[in-house]
């Protein structure tokens, strides 16, 4: 019998007869042709870029963002168990149907109150929660002013509430006056920590600049709830600035390691959102099994100052071995270290040469980052052993003759002086 590969799993299986349905368009076969053709079968050589190898048992994993390493916890796992087993009768429907009371509702005031915040809603994903609150609060006369790194899901809300989106430089407070003075009040987005750089946001400055122009302000938390702040409670508290910024969003899969997100918002505007927030409206909600989960790793989270702790010492240990062997990661400081090797080829040859040792990170291009801007992440994780750390150290120095980090666009631009680079 004829095999074909599962591109998922690389694993083989039966071929079934798939046929072909009706041709695309012209059009977008002209398209894919066009922006897409040579990349794939040029530069990737035919297969997805963002599949290397695929990592066995012994693999340095640091391509997930379970950062207080919660996955398997017991305690989260008996608390899904106990949910599914219940078999309680649930009707799987849009969120805006769930009652107060409901085991989602409880869960998320007890999320709001938690991080300081007087309501919360839980949604689907981190990038539908910033999807559904920016198209609510922002609308085409409100100008949504996002930093040039904020992630792809705040562009998208600030696009579905028809609003103009101004990018201002990279953690530049400075350039974001500037245009909060030329377009006026709107709203101002960050991310407390970059996805692809690992760095904080210049918060204080950001928020200084947010109220002298009469901006609301959001603040996606997505990589600082859980592992910064006191008992995990995020960047905001961290800095004392919880009262000053009026939304705090985050995707709850990352410390939180599930399949939801989350954000806040002032009990005054709860009723309007819960009436015009196109996801919890259109698509259903989270399941019991789902929450009960997030329930229990919320409370293991709590608990979890070691892990905070275990997870800032691993940051400063590995940081510095890739310093040390003259790697450009300087543009961050915490548990996310990119390694921007600029070129989509020049990335590909970094991930295998980390690859053909046992380190896995996760390729990063266009549209995740701009063009030429490729990179590998890496992501750290409380639970990394001496042993695993050490190998990663190893092979930074080993390769680092062959891949020269120093030859890196973005060292030149560090060199520069150029921080935000
Ligand atoms: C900063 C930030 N916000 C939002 C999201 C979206 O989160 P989710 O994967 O839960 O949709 C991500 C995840 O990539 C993220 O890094």
């Amino acid at each position: 019998m004829q095999e074909v590969i599962d591109r998922t799993t690389t694993a083989t299986t039966p071929a079934v007869a798939r046929r072909p349905g009706p041709a695309l368009s012209t059009k977008l076969r002209a398209r894919i042709d066009r922006d897409f053709k040579s990349r794939w079968e040029d530069e990737w050589g035919g297969k997805f870029v963002t599949h290397g190898k695929v990592p066995g048992s012994d693999a340095v994993r640091l391509d997930g963002n379970d950062y207080l390493a919660v996955t398997g916890n017991p305690r989260i796992v008996q608390a899904q168990l106990d949910s599914l087993r219940q078999g309680q009768e649930f009707i799987v429907q849009s969120g805006v149907f769930q009652h107060d009371g409901s085991a989602a509702s409880q869960f998320q005031s007890v999320l709001a109150a938690w991080v300081g915040k007087e309501e919360g809603l839980l949604c689907q994903s981190g990038y539908t929660a910033n999807l559904g609150l920016l198209q609510v609060i922002a609308d085409p006369q409100t100008p949504v002013y996002l930093d040039g790194l904020a992630h792809m899901s705040l562009w998208e809300g600030a696009k579905a509430a028809g609003a103009p989106s101004y990018a201002f430089r990279h953690n530049d407070p400075a350039h974001l006056a500037k245009m909060a003075t030329r377009h006026g009040p709107g709203v101002v987005v960050v991310d407390s920590v970059y996805s692809t750089t690992g760095a904080v946001a210049r918060l204080h400055e950001i928020v200084e600049v947010a109220e002298q122009h009469d901006c609301m302000i959001l603040v996606d938390e997505s990589h600082s709830l859980g592992t910064h702040g006191p008992g995990g409670k995020g960047l905001c508290a961290e800095l004392g600035l919880t009262d000053r910024v009026h939304f705090i969003s985050a995707s709850l899969a990352k410390a939180f390691a599930g399949r939801a997100g989350f954000f806040t918002m002032p009990t005054e505007l709860r009723d309007y959102l819960m009436c015009h927030s196109h996801p919890s409206i259109f698509s259903s909600c989270l399941l019991p099994h789902e929450v009960a989960g997030l329930a229990a790793t919320f409370e293991v989270i709590k608990e979890s100052d070691n892990a905070r702790r275990q997870l800032r010492a691993n940051t400063a240990r590995v940081r510095s071995a890739f310093v040390e062997h003259g790697y450009p990661i300087h543009q961050g400081t915490e548990q996310i270290i990119s390694l921007e090797a600029g070129a989509e080829a020049d990335t590909l040859v970094l991930r295998d040469a980390l690859e053909a040792r046992g380190v896995f990170g996760a390729v990063f291009c266009a549209p995740a980052t701009s063009r030429n801007r490729a990179m590998v992440r890496l992501t750290l994780n409380a639970a990394l052993t001496d042993a695993e750390m050490d190998h990663v150290a190893a092979v930074a120095k080993e390769i680092a003759p062959s891949v020269k980090p120093w030859e890196w666009p973005i060292a030149r631009r560090l060199a520069r002086g150029n921080d935000a680079a």
